[in-house]
C-alpha cells in the first residue's frame, strides 16, 4: 500500500474509543459529505463502503461474522473486510479503505485518483 501518494488521509476520530461503534461493532461515519463504515474486529479496525456493491445495503446494519466478514443485512452476502472479496461466491466486489491509527488521531485514506464521487 503507497501511504504517500495514493491516498488522501482525512482524520475520522482523535482515538478509537471516540468512535460510537453499534453492537454488532460497526459505526457510520462522514468523511468529506460521504458515509463509510468503520467496523472492529479482534481489535483490528477496517472501514469499506456504506452501501453493498449487490444492491446497495446498508453495510454498518448488518454484522461481523466469526471471522470478521461484514453480511450484508439485505441478502446476507459475505465480504471480506481485508480484500473486498466477496467471500460468499456471489462474484462482487467491496471497495475497502485502509485505515490507520496513529498518534494525531484515527485516519481514513481515501484514493485520490478515484473521487469521492465513486461512493454514491
Ligand atoms: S444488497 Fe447486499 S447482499 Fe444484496
Amino acid at each position: 500500500m503507497n501511504h504517500n501518494k495514493k491516498y488522501q488521509w482525512h482524520k475520522v476520530a482523535e482515538n478509537v474509543d471516540e468512535i460510537k461503534f453499534s453492537d454488532n461493532d460497526m459505526a457510520e461515519i462522514k468523511v468529506a459529505n460521504k458515509t463509510f463504515c468503520i467496523a472492529l474486529h479482534n481489535n483490528i479496525l477496517t472501514a469499506c463502503t456504506q452501501k453493498c456493491p449487490h444492491a446497495g445495503g446498508i453495510l454498518s446494519q448488518g454484522f461481523l461474522d466469526a471471522v470478521g466478514n461484514i453480511v450484508c443485512p439485505l441478502h446476507r452476502y459475505k465480504f471480506s473486510l481485508q480484500s473486498g472479496r466477496n467471500t460468499s461466491g456471489e462474484g462482487y466486489y467491496l471497495k475497502t479503505l485502509p485505515i490507520e491509527i496513529r498518534e494525531e488521531g484515527v485516519f481514513i485514506g481515501v484514493e485520490e485518483n478515484n473521487p469521492l464521487n465513486w461512493l454514491k
